[in-house]
């Protein structure tokens, strides 16, 4: 496990090579245990292959999706907010579950912002995602998780440079860290 934290990164280029549905199936039965605030499970998903759906899907907000429609797969996870409070916790656990167990299929994967997000025209990005996909008015699009097989490489993260100050150990104390 803590070798695949370390080696996760955000992957935004993809070969052409399709994800296939075993690996799909997989990475869903992993979201479908992602753990919820009492059990609620607000979340659910939808698996996009469709090329066309995902270069729509990769306009729905202004900057940082556009590489979507490279991709051969996104999973946007959506919440009935109604369920739970607390359904943008329990949408981003699912999420961040999907985004390691992609990578333990040696699939990259990048999560992008859905949820507070705008368009160019100011329209919000769930609005559209909606729009483009027929969900129902009552849920809120957390996010589109692009997935793929990586044509680009990350260094994975190194121990020595982690942001250790951020770390208290009993008591908030910043002499902790140094
Ligand atoms: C809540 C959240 C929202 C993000 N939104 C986007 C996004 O909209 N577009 C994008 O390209 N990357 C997005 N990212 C990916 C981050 O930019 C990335 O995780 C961060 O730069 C650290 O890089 P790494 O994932 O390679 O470790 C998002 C990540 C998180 C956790």
């Amino acid at each position: 496990m803590f070798d695949l934290v370390k080696t996760r990164r955000s992957i935004r280029k993809y070969l052409e090579k399709e994800v296939e549905k075993e690996k799909i199936d997989v990475i869903i039965k992993s979201a479908l245990m992602a753990p919820s605030s009492r059990r609620r499970r607000p979340w659910e998903f939808i698996v996009v292959t469709d090329r066309e759906k995902l270069k729509e899907l990769s306009s729905c907000r202004e900057h940082s999706a556009k590489f979507l429609e490279g991709a051969p797969l996104g999973i946007v996870v959506i919440a009935d907010s109604a369920k739970s409070d607390v359904w943008v916790c329990d949408a981003s656990i699912a999420s961040t579950i999907i985004q390691l167990t992609a990578h333990s299929l040696d699939l990259g994967s990048c999560w992008i912002q859905v949820h507070k997000r705008f368009d160019e025209e100011g329209i919000s990005a769930e609005e559209n995602v909606r729009k483009a996909l027929g969900i129902p008015e009552k849920y809120s699009v957390l996010c589109v998780i692009a997935i793929g097989y990586p044509d680009e490489s990350k260094k994975p993260y190194e121990e020595e440079n982690l942001p250790y100050e951020k770390v208290h150990y009993e008591r908030y104390d910043k002499e902790d860290a140094e």
